[in-house]
């Protein structure tokens, strides 16, 4: 593949709500390509869709019309077990408020996308150990998300979000709970990342400095993508 080449691409999708009798339109024929090893920021007032859309690309939702191909499988086709599939292998999602299983350690959290896979359990303790050394924790492995500062528990999401080397990392307002420095050091985490590792990053940020640092920036309005 080279550089060029779509690796997630939205296809005329639309979602709608209905809400009340009322249908809502969030999302309108709405077209998005990212391509290999490209980092894009998603940007867009409070309530015009950003999470919608993420979660739709990221199979985690489902649109109302259109698709959605992921390295070139359809991602919305299939039953939820292939979807599951097809995301644990190729995507690799990072929630606004980090979902980490408070019960569990960071390694734990961090190797879960591994055990899914049911990999030999050494080869999933040596990739969680190695990612989370990757994002600057490697001190931290045992460490419950209580234990943890906003920051670390941001980078081990990252951590758990890169650990099946997907081709396509997505991020719901990333460093939106971080202050100034903990939100440029996960700043620089991504663009090491983006660049070592050739791995796209599609961002949905509120932070203007974040959106400035991608390769490209795109508008939520009124439905649909506009470039800026
Ligand atoms: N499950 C739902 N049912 C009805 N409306 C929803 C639902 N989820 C989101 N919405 C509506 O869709 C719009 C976009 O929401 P969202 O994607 O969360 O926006 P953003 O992330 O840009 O702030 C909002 O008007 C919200 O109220
Ligand atoms: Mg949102």
């Amino acid at each position: 593949m080279n550089k060029q080449s779509v690796v997630l691409q939205a296809r005329a999708v639309s979602k709608s709500y209905s809400d009340a009798g009322n249908d809502v339109s969030v999302l309108s024929d709405l077209d998005f390509s990212l391509h290999k090893g490209e980092q894009l920021a998603i940007i867009g007032s409070s309530g015009s869709g950003k999470s919608t859309l993420l979660n739709i690309l990221g199979g985690l939702d489902e649109p109302t019309q259109g698709e959605v191909i992921i390295d070139g499988r359809n991602l919305h086709a299939g039953n939820e077990a292939q979807r599951a599939k097809v995301r644990n292998e190729t995507l690799g999602f990072v929630y606004q408020f980090h979902h980490l299983l408070p019960e569990f350690s960071a390694m734990e959290n961090v190797a879960m996308p591994l055990l899914m896979r049911n990999l030999a359990l050494d080869e999933v303790r040596a990739e969680s150990e190695a990612v989370l050394d990757a994002v600057g924790l490697s001190h931290r492995i045992s460490h419950k998300p209580a234990q943890l500062s906003g920051g670390e528990r941001q980078r081990v999401a990252i951590a758990r979000a890169l650990i099946g080397k997907p081709a396509v990392v997505l991020m719901d307002e990333p460093t939106g709970n971080l202050d100034r420095t903990t939100a440029a050091s996960v700043q620089e985490l991504i663009d090491g990342l983006n660049q070592e590792h050739d791995i796209a990053f599609a961002l949905v940020t509120h932070d203007p400095e974040l959106a400035d640092r991608t390769g490209r920036v795109l508008e939520l309005v009124d439905g649909k993508l506009v470039e800026r």
